[in-house]
């Protein structure tokens, strides 16, 4: 999962490039580099292990004069994060120039077909036998295009490409196999763009044609035409988009983070601002319609999403059960795209996604596509590759992610997704419109009640700094708030590098507690609610092994003093909204640690924002 660009016009191709790099770092900052068709006609390069800004150091004391160009963000996949492996790559004689985002899955075996015929290697990378396939093609004679084409035949798995070879100058050919995170084009006034997303190229462009999976493009001076791979050329349809929120400042903050765990008060008035109307005696959801008769013959909803999204399905789901009472359960994508699930088109597919581009969940949207499934898509990236698929989309509307850690989108996802049930209980009848009313009427609270929360900012970062030398920490939940003691555990092991395991509190006594000792504190939320006996019971059997406690208890609660030994507490609310409120202590926490520990908060190691590969 890169982020890879390309760009043909007047400008000084390196300065685009680099600037539209930035805007793809969400999708990996191992390393970058990019490729240039210069003054003289010889394509130069420049890569570095480093991050995008390392890489704009370097181009200032080194400018590479040129028009035509790629370029390249990395997260590895094989290959170390070094020099070497960073994109783009070239064939042995450097004359064919490629960059990737992907995985050849039959790279070991074209590796050894192509060292048989005599091609050395430098890297460690599946992406380089791309551009040795292309280069050993243009040797029989192919054209650039035909070289490029038979390529994308012969590899597997997902992938997006772009090229350039010396034999064909001025050209950038571009393919999309499968979901590698996609390729859009950008038209200028005498100047094209490609790129992985569209926000990449929005400043420059609001003209853009989408590839699809199977589909190739020729860029050239001021034109594009388009081909299916291994089939005739075609008319692409236009789309015309508006550029996407593309504030990027941290405003005071120091991080992306923290200023997208405290603005959650306003993001979610956001989500709140577009979501429901009501319409005599029915609601209706403001920014998109759900025809009457969509959810007549549903008996069955799979959720399904990855990391963040997911823990957002399984409150969701919660939401959907008790509110809908349809049959639900949540899936991980990963899983759900490769299982034999007893699906038809009864099914309803939610599928939750931030940025619509996660590899996994496009998989499993594609597979029940094919099945003929309705499918619901909520997500903060209006016009993603997911929103190509869905038949509905429900917009987040939290603004855009920055940091790695997605914070602001749970929260945003959880609460499309409780409207989402109100919305299926009043059509299924198990909810009067006077009670949908009233859960509405909660929600409008949620900002207030969430600024309660941020206000606790400084006691969340002085707890943190005392926790911050433990090396283990278990999260502890029930009902609603069990996915959010995964989700909690989750950002601490992204951002903080510390281990960290969620758990249903029942699951307790069926191993976890063998690990309790005063060495692994033990998050617990124990609100008032009929789940908080059995959580003080837990509780209990933790302090009788000697075990570290922290509290999430109801606002006034004091009842669990003596046994535990940091409270948080949370203001009383409505029961659905309690997992809007758990989460941001135990965001804030995990902010704070990593802080502590020194880590790259907004970047963490290993991680990229949007996974396009497997
Ligand atoms: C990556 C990100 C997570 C995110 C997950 C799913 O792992 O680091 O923060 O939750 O992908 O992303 P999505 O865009 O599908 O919500």
């Amino acid at each position: 999962m890169c982020g890879i660009v390309g760009y043909l016009g007047y400008r000084n191709a390196q300065d685009v490039i680099v600037s539209s790099l930035q805007k793809l770092e969400y999708r990996g900052y191992d390393s970058c580099g990019l490729a240039i068709l210069n003054s003289e006609n010889k394509i130069e390069y420049m890569k570095t292990a480093g991050k995008i800004n390392d890489l704009k150091e370097m181009l200032i004391e080194y400018r590479i004069p040129g028009n035509f160009g790629i370029g390249h963000t990395r997260w590895a996949t094989h290959g170390k994060p070094d020099d070497r492996n960073a994109h783009p790559h070239s064939d042995g004689d450097s004359s064919v120039w490629i960059v990737h985002n992907g995985i050849v899955e039959n790279y070991q075996e074209l590796k050894t077909e192509l060292e048989y015929k005599g091609y050395k290697f430098k890297s460690e990378t599946d992406s380089e036998i791309i551009a040795f396939l292309i280069s050993d093609l243009l040797k029989q004679e192919y054209s650039f295009v035909e070289s490029v084409e038979k390529t994308a035949e012969v590899i597997t798995g997902s992938h997006s490409v772009l090229a350039m070879a010396d034999k064909d100058m001025r050209k950038v050919i571009g393919f999309r196999k499968g979901h590698a995170g996609g390729l859009v084009v950008g038209y200028g006034n005498d100047e094209m763009f490609i790129a992985s997303d569209m926000s990449a190229i929005g400043e420059y462009t609001n003209k853009l044609v989408y590839l699809e999976s199977d589909q190739l493009v020729i860029l050239g001076d001021n034109s594009a035409s388009y081909k299916d791979i291994g089939g005739g050329y075609f008319e692409p349809d236009h789309s015309f988009i508006e550029v996407p929120d593309t504030h990027f400042s941290k405003d005071d903050f120091d991080h992306y983070m923290i200023k997208e765990i405290i603005e959650q008060p306003r993001s979610i008035y956001n989500s709140l601002s577009n979501k429901i109307i009501f319409n005599d005696d029915k609601i209706e959801f403001e920014d998109f319609i759900l025809p009457n008769d969509f959810t007549k013959d549903i008996n069955r909803i799979i959720l399904t999403g990855m990391g963040t999204s997911l823990y957002a399905c399984e409150v969701g789901q919660y939401f959907i059960e008790s509110l809908a009472n349809i049959p639900c359960q949540t899936e991980d994508a990963s899983e759900l795209r490769y299982k034999d699930s007893p699906i038809d088109e009864n099914t309803l597919l939610i599928s939750v996604t931030q940025s619509g581009e996660t590899a996994d969940t496009l998989g499993a949207m594609s597979l029940f596509q094919t099945k003929g499934c309705k499918q619901i898509l909520i997500s903060n990236s209006v016009g993603s590759a997911a929103s190509r698929i869905a038949d509905i989309e429900i917009n987040i509307n939290s603004g855009i992610e920055i940091g790695v850690a997605s914070t602001k989108s749970f929260t945003g996802s959880i609460l499309s997704l409780l409207f989402l049930a109100i919305k299926l209980g009043t059509d299924k009848s198990t909810l009067s419109i006077p009670e949908a009313e009233s859960l509405i009427l909660d929600s409008t609270k949620l900002p207030d009640l969430m600024n309660q929360v941020v206000e606790m900012n400084p006691q969340i970062e002085m707890m943190a700094k005392k926790y911050s030398k433990y090396n283990h920490f278990l999260y502890l939940g029930r009902g609603l708030n069990k996915p959010v003691a995964f989700e909690g555990a989750l950002k601490l092991k992204e951002v903080s590098y510390i281990h960290a395991e969620g758990y249903s509190a029942g699951q307790m006594k069926h191993g976890p507690i063998a690990l309790v000792d005063n060495n692994i504190p033990v998050i617990a939320m124990a609100l008032t609610d009929n789940y908080y006996e059995k959580m003080r019971n837990t509780i209990q059997e933790i302090k009788a092994r000697s075990g570290i406690l922290i509290g999430l208890v109801t606002k006034g609660n004091y009842d669990l003093d003596g046994l535990i030994d940091d409270v948080i507490e949370i203001p009383e609310c409505p029961k659905y909204l309690t997992p809007f409120l758990t989460i941001i202590p135990l965001q804030l926490f995990s902010y704070y640690i990593a802080l502590e520990l020194g880590y790259d908060v907004d970047q963490p190691r290993n991680l990229a924002k949007t996974v396009t590969v497997e």
